[in-house]
């Protein structure tokens, strides 16, 4: 057999239609996507800027380090330099940490659904991996759940809050009560690519807890309210040990020129960040201002993308609303079927979202 049977089997992440694809497809020019949790305002004009001035310095290498961002986001994170590791993306950052750490024979556990690509790595690297359901009708994270599932082969587990595709997130009390009593023989990975929208008290970053725990590793990304998605760059915090191993095993030069340059743009544009993060809570409260107006239900979001019920299959007002040109995501998980997700956009695109979503909605006899 030319594969191991488990790449064989593999079914790769299904990203969402990119904007181009619909438009052909469709024979429009003005679709909407809402489908990736990307930032509806752009990219920061000083990372454009940094980006533009190291335009034909792409003759070399660039620093395999991210040396002067890797100064940069210590400094603001207050944490040491050796803290700190990037990835080409967080999606990186995961198969860095599945590669390193977890053996043949040993798991690990992520709460289900959640973000798709944990089990995927694993599978690929031919690892074991392990579904903790969310609860039923609440969609909750329950950390006595995750705990419960700990057995003898678990060496990762994988948190994501605010969580994709649900929005949903898991109190700092509780993670910090299950970092607390989790064995240290497991690295506890807190995906945080969403938290720079979390806007509730109790949801935040775990950050100040990797000092007396140092088998807690952070994962953030540049791809969501800094608006570099497609540059390609995300990182990972932890005691400078595990942070080590993770350099010793990455790609020479796993972070290209052109993100480290634009992250370390956009780390200095604060006004953007809080614009974007200011976009995001306006078009959440006008989002759930309607849905509660026409009876709808959804999950109260502290991401940049919202979870709605459907009332019925999730994928007929997929359809819909992708026949009228706006791309949201109905993912395939028996727990969501009646939901898409949508992700918040500009103002503008958000009045059309709700428009045609209403529109669809009545159509299909799911609201009067
Ligand atoms: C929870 C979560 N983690 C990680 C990622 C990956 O982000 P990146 O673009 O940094 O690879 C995503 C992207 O959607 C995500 O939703």
């Amino acid at each position: 057999m030319l594969v191991s049977k488990n790449v064989e089997e593999l079914k790769p992440y299904q990203p969402g239609k990119p904007i181009k694809e619909v438009e052909r497809e469709l024979g429009i020019s003005d679709a909407i996507k809402l489908a990736s949790n990307e930032n509806p305002m752009g990219s920061s004009p000083k990372a454009i800027e940094a980006v533009r001035s190291i335009l034909a310095e792409a003759n070399r290498y660039p620093e395999g380090g991210c040396y002067y961002l890797r100064k940069k986001l210590a400094f603001l994170l207050k944490m040491p330099e050796e803290s700190i590791v990037f990835g080409n993306g967080s999606n990186e950052i995961i198969e860095l940490i599945i590669r390193t750490f977890v053996q043949p024979g040993e798991e690990i556990l992520y709460f289900d659904p959640s973000f798709a690509v944990y089990p995927i790595i694993a599978k690929a690297a031919d690892r074991n991996y392990r579904a903790v359901p969310l609860r039923p009708t609440t969609f909750e994270m329950n950390v006595d759940d995750m705990m419960d599932a700990i057995g003898e082969s678990t060496k990762v587990l994988f948190l994501t809050t605010p969580n994709n595709p649900v929005g949903n997130y898991i109190p700092y009390p509780q993670l910090k009560r299950l970092v607390e009593e989790v064995s240290t023989d497991i690295l506890v990975c807190v995906d945080e690519a969403y938290v720079e929208y979390a806007t509730q008290d109790d949801c935040r970053s775990v950050l100040d807890l990797i000092r007396q725990h140092p088998n807690l590793v952070v994962m953030r990304t540049f791809s969501k309210a800094y608006g570099l998605s497609g540059y390609r760059i995300g990182y990972a915090v932890g005691s400078a040990e595990i942070i080590g191993y993770l350099n010793k095993t990455r790609q020479p030069f796993n972070v290209n020129l052109l993100a480290q340059t634009a992250a370390e743009g956009a780390l200095d544009d604060v006004e953007f960040l809080t614009a974007s993060v200011e976009n995001n809570s306006q078009g959440l409260e006008l989002i759930t201002a309607t849905l509660d107006r026409l009876g709808i239900g959804y999950v109260p979001s502290q991401a940049n993308f919202i979870l709605i019920h459907t009332g019925g299959d999730g994928s007929e007002v997929f359809q819909g609303l992708m026949q009228r040109g706006i791309i949201v995501r109905h993912i395939p998980h028996p727990m969501i079927t009646e939901y898409v997700r949508v992700t918040v956009g500009t103002p503008e695109e958000n009045a059309q979202f709700i428009a045609r979503f209403e529109e669809v909605m009545r159509q299909l006899g799911r609201i009067a």
